[in-house]
């Protein structure tokens, strides 16, 4: 199958799988082109005079670069055209913004963090966009908050577009996960690896280490074996990797096996972790599930989460299925 354009791929899909809904095909294929013009404007960065920061905060209080705001009108402007969806919600809007009257609406509802790690975005770093697909309940209403209120189980597609050399689009639909490449001369993302796996076990970890002084008792433990190496309980050393963009760790550790970790600690306790459920935990544990890897928050699966908002935040422990469970044990045990 390796070679076919997206939209083929849909098409495919819906052979091996069962139909596709239309306005399903459309969103994911609205997406793919939303993210296409988010790599072309990146690509311009300085030239385009698109850098540095927006003067604006976010409802996480935190400030807004000129890239997150192109990124989030990018794929609201492409989708509100589009006519397939109910609503969407985003990092960088405080509420969910429904289809407005007039337009053309479909059934389904899309979250997203439109630019990932977008602190890299200054220093030319990879950076991504994030995003799930749900269905909106019927009768329900995209201008509330509570359709979107859904468990990581109940995602219908979930995806991200990593931005680095190259620009690839890697998805979910419930039955493995496959990446595309963008093909910078026709703009089409290519299917280029199918049936991703993260490998059982590994030898790399990401962790922010500069935490390490708040994280609880069992992550101590679990890192302090890690980091002892070879002479330690582990019996072999182990590399550490951070890009501080979780699209790009996640890329690394679904591409070559890894555990990614951004745990509770006592800096984010009280907002219940760093990373936001809906949009950055959710749709990354469903594609690293999907490779046969393993999602938690140390103490419950994340899918299985029930949302109480749609900014909630959520400790993240991802990867490798023996390490995972490995760090669930020692929050059982420690
Ligand atoms: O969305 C938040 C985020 O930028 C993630 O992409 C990334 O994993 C993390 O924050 C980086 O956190 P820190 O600033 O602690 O390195």
């Amino acid at each position: 199958m390796s070679g076919l354009t997206f939209a083929a791929y849909l098409r495919d899909a819906t052979r091996a799988h069962g139909a596709l809904p239309a306005d399903l095909i459309q969103t994911l294929e609205t997406t793919a082109d939303a993210c296409c013009q988010i790599s072309a404007a990146l690509k311009r960065g300085a030239l385009a005079g698109i850098l540095g920061q927006a003067g604006s905060s976010n409802i996480q209080g935190e400030d807004q670069k000129k890239l997150d705001v192109i990124s989030n009108d990018i794929l609201l402007d492409a989708h509100v055209r589009g006519g397939h969806l109910a609503g969407m919600a985003s990092e960088e809007m405080d509420d969910p913004f429904p289809i407005p009257e007039g337009q053309a609406q479909g059934r389904f509802l899309l979250l997203f963090d439109p630019l990932d790690g977008s602190s890299n975005i200054d220093i030319n770093v990879s950076v991504g966009t994030i995003f799930s697909v749900l269905e909106a309940p019927a009768g329900s209403d995209a201008a509330e908050v509570a359709p979107f209120l859904q468990p990581g189980t109940a995602q219908v597609a979930a995806g991200y577009a990593v931005y680095g050399p190259s620009t690839q689009l890697v998805l979910t639909l419930g039955h493995g996960v496959d990446s595309f490449t963008l093909d910078p001369d026709s703009g089409d993302f290519v299917l280029t690896q199918e049936g991703m796996t993260i490998p059982a076990e590994t030898q790399e970890f990401a962790i922010n280490m500069s935490n390490q002084r708040f994280w609880e008792q069992p992550v101590q433990h679990y890192v302090g074996e890690l980091l002892a190496g070879k002479t330690g309980k582990r019996g072999k050393d182990f590399n550490m990797r951070w890009v501080a963009a979780m699209v790009a760790d996640v890329h690394r550790i679904l591409t070559r096996g890894g555990v990614f970790l951004y745990p509770l600690d006592t800096k984010t306790f009280a907002k219940g972790g760093k990373l936001r459920l809906m949009y950055e935990a959710n749709p990354m544990s469903w594609l690293v599930e999907q490779a046969g890897g393993a999602a938690s928050t140390g103490r419950e699966r994340i899918l299985d989460i029930a949302p109480n908002g749609l900014h909630q935040r959520v400790p993240v422990i991802l990867g490798s299925r023996a390490e995972v469970e490995r760090v669930v044990d020692y929050h059982r045990e420690i």
